[in-house]
Order: C-alpha cells, then sequence, then structure tokens
C-alpha cells in the first residue's frame, strides 16, 4: 500500500532544531524524501508550541519553513511543504488567540494536544473559546491519552462538541503501548477518527510509520471514506 490516496500528512515535526523533532536539514531532507517516496504529495509541519518549554512563535516556524523548502527544492524533491503548529492545551494557548498569533491549515484547522499526565481542567473552556473564533479544532492522537483509556464517553462527549480526531498511524502498531493500539482500533470502529498524521520525529518513526503500514486497521481507516487528509 501507499499513502497516495492521503495526499497530505498533517502532524510532523520536520523543522529542525525548534522542538523535540529533527535535529538537522540533512535529516529532514532525507525523510521528507522517505515521505514523498510513501506517497505524500504534501506535508503540514507542526511544531510543538508549549508555553513552558517550546516557545514557538510565527516567526520561528516561518523561518524554519523557508529553510526547509530551499533545501528541499535544492535537492529536488517535488513535494508541497506548509507549517502551522501542535499546540499544547496550557495556559499559554488562550493567550495566543487573543493575540491572534494561532496558525491554523487548510479550512481554519488548528491542532492540539493535551499533556499526558492528565487533562487540563478548562478544556472545555479552551475548545469552546478556539471554536467561537472560528477554528475547527483537531484533537491530536486521542488514543495516547491514558487517562481516557477507561472513559470512552470523553471521546462521544468531544465528537459531539465538533472536535476533530487526529489518529498517529504508528499507534496502530503498537509502538506506543497495548491499551494505546486497542483504543486507536476502537476509535476507527467508532468511525470517530478524521484525520491520519505520522507524528514524524526521525528516522525511527519513519522506520515505524512503514511497519505500521502492514496493519489491517490502516488500510480499513483509509479505505473508510472518513479522512479528511486529502482535502487540505
Ligand atoms: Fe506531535
Amino acid at each position: 500500500m501507499s499513502f497516495e490516496a492521503l495526499h497530505t500528512d498533517m502532524h510532523s515535526h520536520l523543522i529542525p532544531g525548534i522542538d523535540d523533532g529533527v535535529k538537522d536539514l540533512d535529516t529532514a531532507v532525507s525523510l521528507i524524501r522517505r515521505m514523498g517516496a510513501l506517497g505524500f504529495k504534501k506535508l503540514i509541519i507542526t511544531p510543538h508550541v508549549m508555553s513552558d518549554i517550546y516557545k514557538n512563535d510565527r516567526k520561528t516556524i516561518h523561518d524554519g519553513l523557508e529553510k526547509l523548502k530551499q533545501a528541499v527544492s535544492q535537492a529536488g524533491i517535488d513535494i508541497t511543504l506548509e507549517a502551522a503548529a501542535e499546540y499544547q492545551a496550557d495556559d499559554g494557548l488562550l493567550g495566543l488567540l487573543e493575540n491572534g498569533e494561532l496558525l491554523s491549515f487548510g479550512d481554519q484547522y488548528l491542532m492540539v494536544e493535551l499533556p499526558y499526565f492528565s487533562a487540563p481542567a478548562n478544556l472545555n473552556t479552551i475548545f469552546f473559546e478556539l471554536q467561537l473564533a472560528g477554528y475547527k479544532v483537531i484533537l491530536a492522537h486521542p488514543e495516547r491519552y491514558n487517562y481516557w483509556h477507561h472513559q470512552f464517553s470523553t471521546f462521544e462527549e468531544l465528537k459531539e462538541k465538533n472536535i476533530f480526531f487526529q489518529l498517529n498511524t504508528i499507534s496502530l502498531s503498537g509502538y506506543y503501548s497495548y491499551p494505546t493500539k486497542k483504543m486507536a482500533n476502537k476509535l476507527i470502529d467508532a468511525k470517530m477518527i478524521d484525520f491520519l498524521g505520522s507524528d514524524l520525529h526521525n528516522h525511527q518513526s519513519l522506520k515505524l510509520l512503514e511497519d505500521a503500514m502492514q496493519e489491517a486497521s490502516l488500510n480499513k481507516l483509509m479505505t473508510s471514506g472518513l479522512l479528511k487528509n486529502h482535502l487540505i
């Protein structure tokens, strides 16, 4: 199989040196070449924005994207590159909203991730404020939040509030944990997944992505007609 039908990957950390993703330009270029070989035509790169660790803003992200685009075109790789961000749902996020600093992609899609130890107490407020401002909120890798593994109703409530879900493809191979894989499959079976993302950080995650391509559940999701990757 290939990712050609998906067209666009909308979650990766390929701008060198600005988050926990790719460290240098050469690695970024070689990973982008490999993503092209897997069938992707467009990559929306989404550096972390966290108010305490990764204080990226429009400038760090756009400057990094421009350098990367130049290197990719010099390497003769034919792929479209864009950038937005993966925002941590922390205290800084509503401040960025207020200041008009948020980077969205496609039709006003905004990608938000949650901490791995517990969901923010004001999560509903954060999502509501973002939606009120016109953003379509995508929750990054819902299958990875262990604190919701025995609380499926939370996912149903979020879907009722028009929150979009982005699954990490590598969750399907059991890379993170067996419960994460199980939840990934449950969300697919419940037809709750709207986007598929690589969450690519390095060569190891690309190898895991290739391994996940063998999973029957991936084929099921990609032929479900539910994914919106090709629309962005
Ligand atoms: Fe990510």
